[in-house]
């Protein structure tokens, strides 16, 4: 089959679009004919390595496939080939291991994907592959940070930073769909104004705006109210120290990831002061991934696709990835 794959962990140069034997499945596993992968910025990190996981080299990338299962393995039951589905990236084994496609074992910037049955979710007639594909990683993750860990309602204002990516679109759209107000940060005008069509209340270009001076302009002195009820920052580095003193008074400070820099300096005085909560999020769980499909399905949420890109052009869409030059996700269509 068609992949791209890498032998070694490095920069763009690493990947090849090349030909790889395709995977059969094993017992309690099934095959699917990928016809649309969504790229994160974990295909980034898995590319690069990252401490603390052992990557199986040769590695093909990509966490989120949906497409047509087209072999099924023995002992499965109640899936076929044909049938429609969404993959969630994740396998949870019974005995608490975790292992993810495009991470562990080989992902879906391929033709075809072989993952646990227990991964698999029925794709329902009449959501798209391309849009399907949009939901497992960032979708899943920033509806179980904003919703089950944040408690965002109606009645907070979110001020999201690395807006303009797959988690941050999400965010931004999750957040207006429970009606809180949402102030959206992006590093270009253009970025903004596309976070203005989104829904987005205001926008700020943090490439040419201090975000902490702008919040304490927007909203006032922390010591007087000022500040946003929830702050979501995923992007860490020298992002993080100015992020918590956007914080109101017992707001929350959201995080998923670490784009820039896992282990920024910080600044105490400003977490104990404003007796903010911290709260970490880490992926989806299998009910983030239903509700979202059953959000799409009834046109709730329609997930923001930049383009989609052929398989061949898989290292080139990861070159856009890197250099932000995308907006929402970008999707690969083998
Ligand atoms: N814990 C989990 O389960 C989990 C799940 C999903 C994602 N994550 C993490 O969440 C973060 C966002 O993921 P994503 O897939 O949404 O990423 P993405 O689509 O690439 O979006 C990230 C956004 O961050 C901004 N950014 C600022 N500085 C950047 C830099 N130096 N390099 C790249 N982007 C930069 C960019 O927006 P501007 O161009 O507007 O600045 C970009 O659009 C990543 O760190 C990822 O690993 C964690």
């Amino acid at each position: 089959m068609q992949a791209i794959v890498f032998d070694e962990h490095g920069e763009l140069d690493v990947l090849r679009h090349d030909e790889v034997p395709t995977p059969e499945p094993g017992p309690g596993e099934v095959r699917v004919a990928v016809e649309a992968c969504s790229l994160n910025y974990h295909d980034v990190f898995t590319r690069r390595g990252m401490p603390g996981i052992r990557t199986p080299l040769p590695m093909i990338p990509g966490c989120d496939a949906a497409g047509v299962i087209d072999a099924v393995g023995d002992g499965v039951d109640g899936w076929s080939p044909g049938d429609a589905v969404l993959v969630d990236p994740v396998e949870r084994t019974p005995d608490g291991r975790i292992r993810m496609i495009g991470d562990t074992k080989w992902g879906a910037y391929a033709e075809h994907v072989v993952v646990a049955a227990s991964q698999l979710i029925a794709r329902p007639e009449g959501i798209s592959a391309i849009d399907a594909s949009c939901l497992p990683v960032a979708y899943g993750t920033a509806h179980r940070m904003l919703f089950t860990r944040g408690q965002v309602t109606a009645d907070d204002t979110v001020f999201v930073l690395g807006a303009s990516g797959g988690v941050g679109t999400c965010c931004v759209l999750l957040a207006k769909l429970v009606g809180a107000n949402v102030v959206a940060a992006a590093g270009s005008p253009e970025k903004c104004e596309a976070l203005e069509r989104l829904g987005a209340d205001e926008t700020v270009d943090y490439s040419t705006t201090d975000i902490a001076a702008f919040t304490r302009e927007r909203t006032g002195s922390l010591f007087a109210g000022g500040g946003w009820d929830v702050v979501v920052n995923f992007t860490g580095g020298d992002t993080w120290a100015k992020t918590i003193k956007m914080v109101k008074m017992g707001g929350r400070l959201l995080t998923c990831g670490a784009t820039i820099g896992y282990d920024p300096p910080t600044d105490l005085r400003f977490i104990w002061t404003a007796e903010m909560d911290i709260r970490g999020s880490n992926g989806w769980q299998r009910s983030d991934l239903e509700s979202l499909l059953a959000m799409v399905g009834d046109g709730r949420l329609q997930p923001v696709v930049d383009r989609v890109l052929p398989l061949s052009d898989g290292v080139e869409a990861m070159r856009l990835l890197e250099e932000r030059r995308f907006f929402g996700k970008l999707v690969i269509a083998p």
